[in-house]
């Protein structure tokens, strides 16, 4: 999705905001540019990626500028949609990251008051509007301009002569890097982490006056505190490390992961006022790989507590209203940004629902709706596939569901055990990978493929699909096993392999039952299995064989197999891994 950046201080900008704005790639998008001022305002923006447009832009001087990343919503991606948009005069630039829903009528009004439109975007109404309303105070114009526009926003105003750069926002993100007499904006973190770990955040309806030695955050014109906050990621957390691409350096960083987001829990995050209420049962929703954690948590709680649980598409919850008596919400969103997810948080909040949010990221739009927030410990996850940003989600409903457990202290017991070898387990996957190597060389062969798995490991054989998918662009499709036969049988032949997810549980006969169903009609089955199960051995065309651990557990190693197995596909059939076509870290548009 959009990204933007600010920069404001001592140095040239242009570097620094190009620099901002590789760090933000990984949201996604079709164009780019920047706009600096040195007294007057230099634009330079296309259809390219930000090196080509480093390498390729002249040098425009100037200590102040803002940039942008666009993922086209409205207008094609073009020279002239990209962002920074300008007004009349050329004398204001405007970044933007959400949508204007009224801007053919304010569009309509402001040509008829003489203004001429260049772009077929939504987001040059903005500085047509601040020209409008500017009459010597900046801050004054852009707050009304503001009281026109329906919609979400975070925008960065540059204004030629200005020594100050004016930011707002509303239902999309946007953070205030602090620094030392220079000043940072961004959508996020990542982008400003080479220079500051400092930042503010700024609430919905907040106009902030960002200039070289400070910052001032308005409210309705009055002045508002807003804390300050160490960043807890470091540049390395940012960077590849030596890894090829971030997808796999995310992938190899889930040990840790596991450790420190289990860590936070068990020493200091204690409670979930949720669980603590009284709930008859529990509603989970989540969009995109959140969604298949959250499938997950409805096995884990329901085995462990006793309570139905449902699980919701986000962006399905809106179009309906939903039963609630005596339901507590459990919202999971690895970046705290997702445009349905907010939506849907917000409306279960007005009619009175308890909403714990998972999160990845501090301060985000998720954990202000919601009425408490556990943080995963993930750090920044760049690559768009989500990785061990799902991995740590899968913890905290672990730890949810075995702190308001009802199951008796051996079985809890058992767990506790379990849990504590996942890392090992996990590193274990991680260091014996020549067999999914082998396996993704032979599916980097196909066009199509089914995932299948039952119980606990149905999410997972839908998270190995969608990252498959996503990747690769091989379509794949997740199937619960027993489902097979309702449908999906029609295309099984020798051209479509099937990824089995056998698991060492009550589903493990009728899993056997389904690859013996699945080889009789001719397709190549690869199968993921515990070390020393025989039978499988006899059955699929090749194993990929995985620590033996308590089933409930097996949802994790088995992700992290089928990551690697999505990534080493991807590779070999030469796709851009960490920036999929078409896809963004971060959707912020319904
Ligand atoms: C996008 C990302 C996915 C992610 C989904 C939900 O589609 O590409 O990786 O799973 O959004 O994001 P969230 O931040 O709400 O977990």
């Amino acid at each position: 999705m959009c990204g933007i950046v600010g920069y404001i201080g001592d140095k040239q900008a242009q570097p620094i905001l190009l620099n901002c704005l590789a760090r933000m790639e990984y949201r996604g998008y079709d164009s780019c540019g920047i706009a600096v001022t040195g007294g007057s305002i230099k634009v330079c923006k296309d259809v390219k990626r930000v090196q080509e447009l480093t390498t390729t832009m002249p040098r425009i001087g100037g200590l102040a500028g803002i940039g942008h990343t666009r993922w086209a919503t409205h207008g094609e991606p073009s020279q002239v949609n990209a962002h920074p948009h300008l007004d009349c005069s050329g004398n204001i630039a405007v970044v933007h990251n959400g949508v204007i829903n009224n801007f053919q009528k304010l569009k309509q009004q402001l040509v008829a008051e003489g203004h001429s439109f260049v772009s077929q975007t939504d987001t040059e109404v903005i500085p047509h509007l601040i020209e409008k309303y500017y009459d010597g105070n900046l801050e004054e114009a852009v707050e009304t301009a503001l009281r026109d526009v329906e919609g979400s926003y975070a925008i960065i105003v540059l204004a030629a002569k200005e020594p100050k750069l004016i930011v707002a926002r509303k239902d999309s993100p946007l953070i205030i890097g602090v620094g030392d007499r220079e000043n940072f904006i961004a959508s996020d973190v990542p982008a400003v982490l080479d220079y500051t770990n400092r930042a503010l955040y700024l609430e919905d309806g907040d106009i902030g006056i960002v200039a070289k030695d400070g910052i001032v955050v308005k409210r309705g014109g009055t002045r508002v505190e807003r804390e300050e906050h160490r960043i807890l990621w470091s540049v390395e957390d940012a960077q590849k490390g030596g890894y090829e691409h971030f997808m796999l350096k995310e992938i190899h960083e889930q040990p840790r992961v596991i450790r420190d987001t289990l860590g936070d829990y068990t020493q200091q995050n204690g409670s979930a006022s949720l669980m603590d209420a009284d709930i008859k049962s529990l509603l989970i929703l989540a969009c995109g790989t959140s969604y298949h954690a959250a499938l997950v948590g409805k096995y884990i709680i329901e085995d462990l507590l006793n309570i139905p649980v449902r699980v919701e598409l986000a962006s399905e919850l809106n179009y309906w209203a939903p039963s609630l008596a005596g339901t507590g919400a459990l919202a999971i969103t690895q970046s705290g940004e997702t445009a349905d997810i907010l939506k849907a948080m917000k409306k279960l909040r007005g009619v009175g629902c308890p909403v714990l949010v998972i999160t990845n990221v501090v301060g985000s739009s998720a954990s202000r709706i919601a009425s408490q927030t556990v943080y995963t410990r993930a750090g920044p996850e760049i690559s768009v596939a989500a990785t061990k940003s799902f991995t740590a989600q899968l913890m905290v409903l672990y730890w949810l569901a075995m702190s308001y457990s009802k199951a008796d202290a051996r079985r809890l017991a058992d767990m506790v055990m379990g849990i504590r070898q996942l890392p090992n387990k996990v590193q274990q996957v991680l260091d014996n990978k020549d067999e999914i190597i082998k396996s993704a060389k032979y599916l980097a062969g196909y066009e199509n493929a089914f995932f299948i798995g039952r119980g606990i490991n149905f999410p997972i054989a839908l998270e190995g699909a969608l990252k498959l998918k996503e990747i690769s662009y091989i379509h794949a499709e997740g199937c619960a096993a027993g489902e097979l036969k309702h449908g999906p049988f029609a295309l099984l032949g020798e051209d479509i392999p099937v990824i089995a997810i056998v698991a060492q549980d009550n589903t493990y006969e009728a899993m056997l039952t389904n690859i013996r169903e699945v080889k009789a009609r001719g397709a190549p089955v690869i199968a993921l299995a515990e070390e020393g199960d025989k039978d499988i051995d006899q059955l699929a065309d090749s194993v990929l064989t995985l620590p033996k651990g308590d089933a409930i557990f097996s949802p994790v190693v088995n992700t992290v197999a089928l990551q690697l197995l999505a990534y080493y596909t991807a590779r070999h059939r030469g796709c851009p891994i960490d920036t999929p076509r078409n896809l963004a870290k971060s959707v912020t548009v319904e």
